[in-house]
């Protein structure tokens, strides 16, 4: 199975891309379901799709073609439905005062539910084999690093706080309750959790692995989008994603020769040189803007013509995963692709089995193999696009 990402700025174009490729994926004779990640949704605005349709089939699988079809994943139900038993305590917890420190600090741990919905889905279609690729309109970076780095932290969750806490829970409450005044949490709490990690089981796999797993960044030729096309790619790697694909959408065709529009060409002419120098090796497709907006299934076909010609819009096109795992005389080396970002953004430690990177606010708990967790951390280096963790060994 193949799942591919589109996200970017607001704006920028994500969902009639998303729009387009699925399309052409489903011509082309590939059972696709192309999926919206965003709360505000506006895949089915893109198709021009009948609004009685959508009150009707709200959050559902809509078949829009022989082998296409879409779903606006309903945040307010799939947090229902999933959630409840955790949904009910954590509401109950916000309305009570005097909120305990750690139980905060946990509250602020636990993932957020509208991306869980999401992956949900997603792990739930993987596991039937229900589609040959999913496509996703996410939402613009920011949440979209959310919905990638949850995975991991879900993970961390389980293994760290989750298993510790059960217990204790099971030990202390009859005490606890009467020393506190926050209501602790009960047994549904924690199968309600349990149940959830068991469904997103593997999910990890899936978007780690660039044979099925690929992202493409929808950027437009303006310094303030390019800007952060850079962070997304550098958080992306951060989380172990493959970008195969950078989309520059909105170019002003070289017809336009009004004298108004004069700085806009030049200016573009000028980050599109930029685009190339950051981000080549990864393929860079470039989308002129169009005559018009792009509503509706012709206008998809002729924007899935200017961004794939006649490929397949489900191939990989570009596959290094941005970690490696390397071994030189006594040295291990994890190595990760982290380009526009500087040592002294990168703040690095260990503990026990695992490796962990903070970059800004994004933190990555990145379990290292077994062979490698038991080895002694013995420098860092940054060196053009890629950061590099030595780890001693004392084996010959
Ligand atoms: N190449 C293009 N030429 C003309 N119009 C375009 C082009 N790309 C996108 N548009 C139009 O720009 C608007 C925004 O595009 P779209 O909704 O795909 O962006 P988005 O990144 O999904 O936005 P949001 O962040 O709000 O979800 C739409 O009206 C769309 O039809
Ligand atoms: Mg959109």
């Amino acid at each position: 199975m193949r799942i591919i990402l589109f996200t970017g700025k607001g704006g920028v174009g994500k969902t009639s891309i998303s729009a387009a490729s699925a399309l052409r994926s489903a011509q082309m004779g590939h059972k696709t379901l192309v999926m919206s990640l965003d709360a505000a949704h506006s895949l089915s605005d893109s198709f021009d799709l009948d609004q009685r349709l959508l009150d009707h089939k709200k959050g559902a699988l809509i078949q829009l073609e022989e082998k296409l079809w879409l779903q606006e994943v309903d945040v307010q139900e799939e947090i229902q439905r999933h959630w409840g038993e955790v949904y009910k305590y954590l509401a109950m917890l916000l309305n009570t005062s005097g909120l305990d420190e750690i139980l905060a600090e946990e509250l602020a741990i636990l993932p957020g539910m509208e991306e869980v919905s999401s992956l949900l889905y997603i792990n739930q279609y993987a596991r039937e084999k229900a589609f040959d690729v999913i496509m996703l309109d996410c939402a613009p970076t920011g949440e979209s690093l959310r919905f990638i780095s949850l995975p991991t932290t879900l993970e961390w969750y389980m293994r760290k706080v989750f298993k510790v806490e059960k217990h204790l829970m099971k030990v202390m409450r009859p005490v606890m309750s009467t020393m506190y005044s926050v209501p602790l949490p009960d047994d549904s709490y924690f199968e309600s959790i349990q149940s959830l990690y068991e469904k997103l089981e593997g999910v990890d796999k899936l978007l780690n692995d660039p044979t099925t797993t690929t992202v493409r960044l929808i950027t437009n030729p303006e310094k303030i989008i390019i800007k952060e096309t850079q962070r997304a790619f550098m958080y992306f790697c951060l989380y172990g994603l493959c970008i195969d694909a950078i989309v520059v959408n909105r170019i002003l065709p070289p017809q336009v020769s009004d004298e108004y529009f004069t700085n806009w060409m030049n200016t573009q002419d000028r980050h599109l040189s930029q685009v190339e120098e950051y981000f080549t090796p990864v393929p860079i497709w470039k989308v002129n803007l169009f005559k018009d907006e792009i509503v509706g299934k012709e206008d998809l076909i002729h924007l899935a013509e200017a961004l794939y010609a006649d490929k397949d819009p489900t191939r990989v096109f570009y596959a290094e995963s941005p970690y490696k795992f390397l071994k030189e005389n006594r040295h291990y080396l994890v190595q990760i692709k982290l380009p526009f970002v500087s040592k002294a953004d990168i703040d690095l430690s260990k503990s026990a089995d695992e490796l962990i990177i903070r970059i800004g606010n994004f933190k990555k708990n990145m379990v290292l193999p077994r062979r490698i967790a038991g080895a002694r951390p013995s420098g860092a280096k940054v060196e053009g696009n890629t950061l590099t963790v030595f780890f001693e060994t004392l084996e010959e």
